[in-house]
C-alpha cells in the first residue's frame, strides 16, 4: 500500500491537522491550496461522504450532480460575479465564452429547478450534490481547512410557503446534528449572518479548536451562541464619568492635535481613555454616504452595519469623499453638523450611551472634547439610527449575560435564502389559485475535507492522529511483529482474512520493519484498534489488542481475537450512532 509516512512535516504546515495529514501520508500538496489524496486520505473522505450521503438520503433529499464548469451569464444574472470577485476562478473557453469553476451552485441549481418546477404540487424538493468546489482563496492555509479546491456537500431546497421552508430548515439542522455526531465531532451550533449567500436565518456548525478561523461568542449557560459576525450585544450601561452630572455645563471645546491621528495617539495626547472617544467612519455606495459611529475601544462590525442598512453593502469612502463631507483631512471626522449632509447616520448604541466624549472636529489637526450625544449630534431623526453595530468584545453582555469567546472551525452551514435566487433566475411555481410566485429556497453546505481536518484537530496526541472509528481509513490494524516467523505470519494473515470476511475494514502491516517502526506508524495514522501478533505471546496462544486511545494493550487468546475485535469495533461505532 502507498502509505508514505514521514517524521517531519514541511515548514509551511502550521497546525496539527495539516502536519499530521502530511506526516501520516494521507495527502500531498500539489500547489498552493490543492492536494492529492493518497489511499488513506481518500478513504477518510469517502467515509465522511458515506455518512453525509446516508443522512441526506434519510432526510428525504435527493442526490444529483451538477457540472463544475458554469457559464458566467448565470452569475451575472444574480450579480454574484461581482460579489465573489477574485475568489471566483474564471476562464475563457475556445469559443471565447467565459466560464466559472463552481465555487458553489445556487445559480445552477436554481436554473435547473426553473426548468422543471411548474406547480406547487411538485414542492417541496431538496436536491443535493457532493462535488468539487474551487475558490481562489486569498490566503489558502492550514492544509485542507482552507484550500482552493475542496469537496462540498451542497443542498438546495425549494418551497411554496415560508412554513414549508422553515420545516425543511430544521430538518436539515437535525440532519447536520446527526452527521457531525456520527463523524465523532463535538460541535457547537452558532447563529450566523447569511453573508454572501444573502437572505435571513442561518446557523453554522463549528468545531471548537484553537486553530479555528472563526470566533464563537457564547454565554456560559449555553443559552446563546453566535458567530462573532452576528453576535448581538446589549447596550452597555452608561459609563460613569466625572463629567456626567455637570456635563451639560461643559461646552464643546476644540483642541489643536497636530499629527495626532490614531485613537491611541489622541488618548495619549488628551489623557483620556479609548472608550471616551467617538470614532467616525464614513462609507459610500453609489450616491449614498453613510456615517457610522463607534466607541474608540470598539471596532465596527461590517455585517451588522450591512444588516442595519437593509442588506446593502458599503465600502469605506475614499479620502476625497471624506474630505468633501467633513471639510478636513482623514483622521479628523466627527458627527457634529454631518446629519444634514449625508444619507444616513448610524450610531452604535454604546456611543449613544456615552455621557460625554471626544471626537474629530471636522477640521484638519483638531479634535473636540465635551461632546454630548443627543446634544451635539442627533440620536434620532429621519436619517439617524441607533443600533448595535460594533464587534462583540470582552465585557459585552447578551440578555444581561456575560459573553465568552473561543475559536472554532466552521464545518457546515444552513441558510434560509428566501427568493433571492429564484426571483432573479425566474424559478417560479403556480400556486393553487394559478398565480405564479418565485420559489422560496434554503441552502445547506458541508465541507467534507474540513470535517476530516477538524476531527484531527480535535483528537491527536504526540504520537499522531486519533481517528473516530466512523471516519478512520481503516477500523483495525494488525501489526505482525516477527515477519521471519511462519506462525506469526500465518496467525496475522488468518485474523486479517477473517476480519475482512466479517466486513471489518482492516489493514495488515506485514512489512519487514522493526516492531517500533510499525507501532509508530500505526499510532501516527490513528487506526482505532490495533492487534499485535508477536512470537512470544503467540507461543502461549495469545495476541495483544489495544485501542489507539488507551496506553496499554490487553492480552487475549488468539482464537477469540476475531470475535473480540468485531465486538469492539461494533461498540465503538455504536457509541457514535446513539
Ligand atoms: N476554502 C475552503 N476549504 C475547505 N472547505 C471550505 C472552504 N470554503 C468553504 N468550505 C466548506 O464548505 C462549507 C459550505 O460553504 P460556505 O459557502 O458556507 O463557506 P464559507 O462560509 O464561505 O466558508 P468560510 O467562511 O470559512 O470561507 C463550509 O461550511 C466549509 O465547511
Ligand atoms: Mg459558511
Amino acid at each position: 500500500m502507498l502509505i508514505p509516512t514521514v517524521k517531519e512535516a514541511p515548514a509551511d504546515a502550521e497546525i496539527p491537522s495539516h502536519k499530521l495529514m502530511l506526516r501520516a501520508g494521507l495527502m500531498r500538496k500539489l500547489s498552493s491550496g490543492t492536494y492529492t489524496y493518497l489511499p488513506l486520505g481518500w478513504r477518510c473522505l469517502l467515509k465522511v461522504i458515506g455518512i453525509v450521503r446516508d443522512e441526506m438520503n434519510r432526510s428525504g433529499a435527493q442526490e444529483i450532480l451538477m457540472p463544475s464548469v458554469q457559464p458566467i451569464e448565470l452569475w451575472q444574472q444574480t450579480g454574484r460575479d461581482v460579489d465573489y470577485g477574485k475568489t471566483m476562478a474564471i476562464f475563457k473557453d475556445r469559443h471565447d465564452h467565459l466560464n466559472v469553476l463552481a465555487p458553489t451552485a445556487e445559480e445552477v441549481v436554481t436554473s435547473v429547478a426553473a426548468g422543471e418546477i411548474k406547480s406547487y404540487k411538485q414542492l417541496p424538493i431538496n436536491l443535493y450534490q457532493i462535488s468539487f468546489k474551487f475558490r481562489d482563496e486569498f490566503r489558502p492555509r492550514f492544509g485542507v481547512l482552507r484550500s482552493r479546491e475542496f469537496i462540498m456537500k451542497d443542498a438546495y431546497s425549494f418551497h411554496a410557503t415560508p412554513e414549508c421552508l422553515d420545516k425543511e430548515y430544521w430538518n436539515m439542522y437535525e440532519t447536520y446534528k446527526r452527521i457531525f455526531k456520527r463523524c465523532g465531532l463535538d460541535y457547537v451550533i452558532v447563529e450566523a449572518e447569511s453573508g454572501e449567500m444573502g437572505g435571513s436565518g442561518s446557523h453554522q456548525f463549528t468545531i471548537p479548536c484553537p486553530s479555528g478561523e472563526d470566533v464563537i461568542v457564547y454565554t456560559e449557560d449555553g443559552s446563546y451562541a453566535a458567530n462573532i459576525e452576528k453576535a448581538e450585544v446589549d447596550a452597555p450601561p452608561v459609563i460613569p464619568s466625572e463629567h456626567s452630572e455637570s456635563r451639560n455645563l461643559l461646552k464643546p471645546e476644540e483642541i489643536h492635535t497636530p499629527n495626532v491621528g490614531s485613537i491611541d495617539a489622541v488618548c495619549a495626547f488628551l489623557k483620556n481613555k479609548p472608550q471616551d472617544m467617538i470614532k467616525t467612519l464614513i462609507f459610500s455606495s453609489d450616491k449614498d454616504v453613510i456615517v457610522a459611529l463607534v466607541r474608540g475601544d470598539h471596532e465596527i462590525n461590517p455585517e451588522k452595519l450591512t444588516q442595519t442598512l437593509g442588506g446593502k453593502h458599503n465600502e469605506l469612502a475614499t479620502p476625497e469623499t471624506i474630505e468633501k463631507i467633513t471639510g478636513a483631512k482623514v483622521g479628523f471626522a466627527g458627527p457634529m453638523g454631518l446629519a444634514g449632509k449625508i444619507s444616513k447616520l448610524i450610531i452604535d448604541h454604546a456611543v449613544a450611551g456615552l455621557p460625554i466624549g471626544v471626537t474629530g472636529a471636522n477640521k484638519t489637526d483638531y479634535h473636540v472634547k465635551n461632546i454630548v450625544p443627543g446634544r451635539d449630534f442627533p440620536l434620532s431623526g429621519d436619517n439617524v439610527v441607533v443600533a448595535d453595530i460594533h464587534i462583540a468584545v470582552e465585557g459585552d453582555t447578551h440578555n444581561g449575560k456575560k459573553l465568552l469567546f473561543k475559536r472554532g472551525i466552521e464545518v457546515g452551514q444552513v441558510f434560509k435564502l428566501g427568493t433571492k435566487y429564484s426571483s432573479k433566475i425566474g424559478c417560479n411555481f403556480l400556486d393553487d389559485s394559478g398565480k405564479g410566485n418565485p420559489c422560496l429556497m434554503g441552502c445547506y453546505g458541508v465541507g467534507i475535507n474540513r470535517i476530516v481536518a477538524s476531527a484531527i484537530e480535535a483528537a491527536n496526541d504526540e504520537n499522531g492522529i486519533i481517528f473516530p472509528i466512523s471516519i478512520a481509513p481503516f477500523e483495525v490494524i494488525i501489526v505482525s511483529v516477527n515477519q521471519d516467523d511462519t506462525d506469526v505470519v500465518q496467525a496475522g494473515e488468518k485474523i486479517y482474512n477473517e476480519l475482512k470476511n466479517k466486513g471489518i475494514e482492516v489493514l495488515l502491516d506485514d512489512r519487514d520493519e522493526r516492531a517500533g517502526v510499525k507501532f509508530k506508524d500505526a499510532d501516527l495514522i490513528g487506526i482505532p484498534v490495533r492487534i499485535t501478533v508477536g512470537k512470544k505471546a503467540l507461543q502461549t496462544g495469545n495476541v495483544e489488542i489495544k485501542l489507539r486511545t488507551e496506553p496499554k494493550p490487553t492480552l487475549i487468546p488468539v482464537d477469540t481475537a476475531v470475535a473480540k475485535t468485531v465486538e469492539l469495533v461494533n461498540s465503538l461505532k455504536q457509541k457514535l450512532n446513539e
